[in-house]
């Protein structure tokens, strides 16, 4: 006997395909691919190596279709660790700096850094660094979480540019707060305001995330800034679609984006159980069947970081037909409804999200959002990498 247990499944194909997706979208643009939290808990070294990889007929290229042009962490930790694992491309710090100290290593690694607020300013104005680092200013048009208001504007753009200690190449950024929400005016709002500050400038500019991208063409400017998407997952909003989820209209969203789920996480069944109308099942014997039917254990919980929240009913795909988890999540295994006519046995396998499964629709069932499942993914989930 050989039971698999909890495995991300991380697809490096799906992964370059998805790239290759983006920039058909967005065909002029340069990509800022974002990797923070462990790349959306897809590993950050592996991603991160796999979006620089040249295959063998586009060496050379510049801009090929299957190569990001830089990468967005959010943690200096995050920064080196690809620095440190050969990683030579542009890396960009997306909330800048947090330590005054960090920025000789900034210039020492060649780190690029958001700057978003007046601390940030005074330090780089007052640092004595080695070489100058690249400057992505930041400002706020109306998502109201970071970045300089309008009005300072000027005088920033003005106080870096003299600054020695910047590259004399800035780019102008903001961050969309709504654009999941197709049509929305705030976002409307948010790209007219970048246009009427950054106008006249020759500087590049960046506002789309993967929402962005997807729906507001507008947003696209010199860079788009693609987290979620690259893994393969819609950013298009599924708040109003909770119906439209379960009828597996979300599955059709993807196809019409043409991604591919980048991890697919999976398990095995560890026990099969015959059970009685009214029996309960699980801690707080919170769910029971009417009739006789066959239960199934699964070897995944909230300690692999499948959510505790899922609610009854959550689809589980068993040798390839959706079942619904029953009863509470557990911290290493889940149960399921398998259904009177059953034929699963001891072993095989399961998926829990990803490959005809999208996360999105499991996010929903336990009220969060894909980005928080796929980063919540622990370490003890075994990985199993499928190559380009
Ligand atoms: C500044 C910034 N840009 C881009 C992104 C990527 O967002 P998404 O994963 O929705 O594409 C993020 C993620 O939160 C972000 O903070």
């Amino acid at each position: 006997m050989a039971l698999t247990t909890a495995t991300a499944i991380i697809n490096l194909s799906a992964l370059k395909h998805n790239l290759a997706q983006i920039k058909s979208l967005a065909p002029t643009t340069s990509v800022l691919a974002v990797l923070k939290a462990n790349a959306y808990g897809h590993g950050l070294e592996r991603i991160a190596k796999a979006l620089f990889s040249e295959p063998e007929q586009t060496k050379g290229d510049c801009h090929s279709a299957l190569m990001a042009d830089a990468i967005a962490v959010a943690r200096i930790d995050e920064a080196l660790a690809l620095r440190s694992s050969g990683i030579t491309q542009p890396i960009l710090l997306l909330e800048g700096f947090f330590d005054n100290k960090d920025l000789t290593i900034l210039a020492s690694h060649n780190l690029q850094t958001v700057v978003h607020n007046q601390q940030q300013l005074d330090a780089i104005l007052a640092a004595k660094l080695k070489s100058p680092v690249k400057v992505w200013l930041k400002i706020d048009t109306g998502m109201h979480r970071l970045g300089i208001n309008p009005e300072q504007y000027s005088y920033f753009y003005q106080q870096l540019t003299e600054s020695t200690n910047v590259q004399d190449n800035i780019v102008l950024m903001s961050h969309l707060g709504c654009a999941d929400d197709e049509g929305n005016e705030a976002t409307h709002q948010q790209i007219s305001l970048f246009e009427e500050i950054t106008q006249g400038c020759n500087e590049e500019r960046t506002l789309a995330n993967s929402a962005g991208i997807c729906a507001w063409p507008t947003s696209h400017y010199q860079w788009i800034r693609p987290g979620l998407l690259l893994y393969g997952v819609s950013p298009l909003s599924l708040d109003e679609s909770s119906s439209e989820a379960s009828r597996g209209l979300i599955t059709d969203e993807s196809k019409h984006l043409n991604i591919q789920p980048v991890m697919t996480l999976k398990s095995s069944l560890i026990a099969i159980r015959e059970l009685e109308a009214d029996e309960p099942v699980g801690y707080g014997g919170t769910w029971q069947s009417d009739k006789k039917t066959v239960m199934g254990v699964v070897a995944i919980g909230y300690g692999d970081g499948y959510p505790r929240h899922a609610k009854n009913g959550t689809p589980v795909l068993v040798n390839g037909r959706r079942v619904p988890l029953i009863g509470r999540v557990s911290m290493d295994m889940i149960t399921v409804d398998l259904g009177i006519d059953s034929q699963d046995k001891v072993g095989d396998l399961v998926t829990l999200w990803g490959d005809n499964l999208p996360v999105a629709e499991i996010a929903k069932c336990a009220t969060t959002i894909p980005y928080e499942l796929l980063c919540n993914i622990t370490r003890r989930v075994k990985v199993t990498l499928l190559a380009e």
